[in-house]
């Protein structure tokens, strides 16, 4: 293996050429355009994680009966590589995607898989694949590991077999056209997690349950569906993929507190530790959706955003609801917020020094 990694690089695809990639990485839709080559693990109870291999990306054979088609048993991550202005590529906190990763196996009850393995895994994708990380302003290469169950059986247990896998797409914005302010619609109808649920899981399921929401918030002209919390239906959680933070008139920001029904975003985490850099007060809080009318309302909130490794930070303009119709400021991005965008940014495009050692450049 001359790769160096233990990930052994076993076929060369028949890669598309400059010319015709340099065209699929003009603005490409989020998520529809993917790279040459996938990264690929296998767990087996007697053998342990092996057969780690980047190929060409093609599909999956597997059977029918494979539990993940049954009962759900799917986790995945989202993160991101970045082009240096050297030309270099980096990832931003792929640690914390791997501690994720874990977590949300164990939540699963699935075989976690080893940090080392994860690290290793998009490492050496987004080497094989470097040409394919875009260099725009706000581009990434969008890295999506995931794990599936793929125990062949159709009774209920955790799966003893599982199947590893990371594609790599690059994408621009997550909104359709770069929307300078989102709409969000309050979901009344459905939550997304209940206490002892699978909230702080990054689990297929969850994304599964937030659809008919998501559809109900797209029927009404919205962005993204914003839920409550599952107990009183009082308190602002998140929104259909990301997280949500509060600006307000003295100049203190607020998001909700990771209590088990919240996905603990790593955009989210890396927002508060740059906020408090520039001396800003952060609060991990509960924060009322009737408090937020109220706050938009008297002026109290000035901004309101919504942040993840595929939304990064978007602002929030207006909130509708069947109880609900607000405008944050003047519905527009507001400076607190672009500024937080632009630290984060030059960041990780390496504009700017990485105080946090966040980067891992490769
Ligand atoms: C991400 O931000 O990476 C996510 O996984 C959210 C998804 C809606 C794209």
């Amino acid at each position: 293996n001359s790769s160096g990694s233990i990930f052994s690089i076993d076929s060369n695809p028949t890669p598309v050429t400059p010319g015709e990639r340099y065209k699929l990485l003009q603005n490409p839709v989020f998520g529809r355009v993917f790279t040459d080559h996938m990264a690929t693990a296998r767990f087996t109870p007697g053998r342990g994680w092996h057969d780690m291999r980047i190929q060409a990306r093609g599909e999956f054979k597997l059977d029918p009966a494979s539990l993940v088609f049954h009962y759900a048993q799917e986790i995945f991550e989202g993160m991101k590589a970045y082009r240096m202005p050297d030309g270099s590529a980096a990832l931003f906190r792929p640690d914390a995607n791997a501690r994720r990763f874990r977590s949300s196996a164990v939540r699963l009850a699935m075989e976690p898989l080893p940090e080392e393995i994860f690290l290793e895994s998009v490492r050496a994708l987004v080497r094989i694949d470097r040409d394919w990380i875009p260099s725009a302003e706000g581009a990434a290469l969008y890295l999506r590991p995931f794990m599936i169950a793929t125990e062949v059986l159709v009774g209920m247990k955790p799966s003893s077999d599982y199947l590893y896998c990371v594609v790599a797409s690059p994408v621009g914005s997550y909104f359709k056209g770069g929307a300078p302010a989102v709409t969000l619609w309050v979901s009344e109808n459905f939550t997304r997690a209940a206490p002892g649920g699978t909230g702080a899981a990054k689990c297929g399921g969850n994304y599964a349950a937030s659809l008919a929401a998501q559809a109900e918030a797209s029927r009404e002209g919205c962005d993204q569906v914003v839920f409550l919390d599952a107990v009183e239906r009082r308190w602002v959680e998140e929104l259909g993929g990301m997280n949500v933070f509060f600006v307000f008139d003295d100049g203190s920001l607020q998001t909700p507190p990771l209590t088990g029904t919240i996905l603990p975003g790593i955009t989210r985490d890396s927002l508060i530790v740059l906020a408090r850099d520039m001396g800003l007060t952060v609060r991990e809080e509960p924060y009322a959706i009737d408090q937020w009318q109220a706050d938009a309302a008297s002026g109290r909130l000035r901004e309101a955003f919504a942040c993840g490794t595929a939304a990064v930070v978007t602002p929030i303009g207006k909130v509708k609801g069947r109880r609900h119709d607000l405008t944050v400021g003047d519905g527009g991005a507001g400076p607190v917020t672009m500024r937080l965008k632009a630290a984060l940014l030059d960041i990780q495009q390496g504009r700017a020094p990485d105080p946090h050692g966040w980067m891992d450049r490769l």
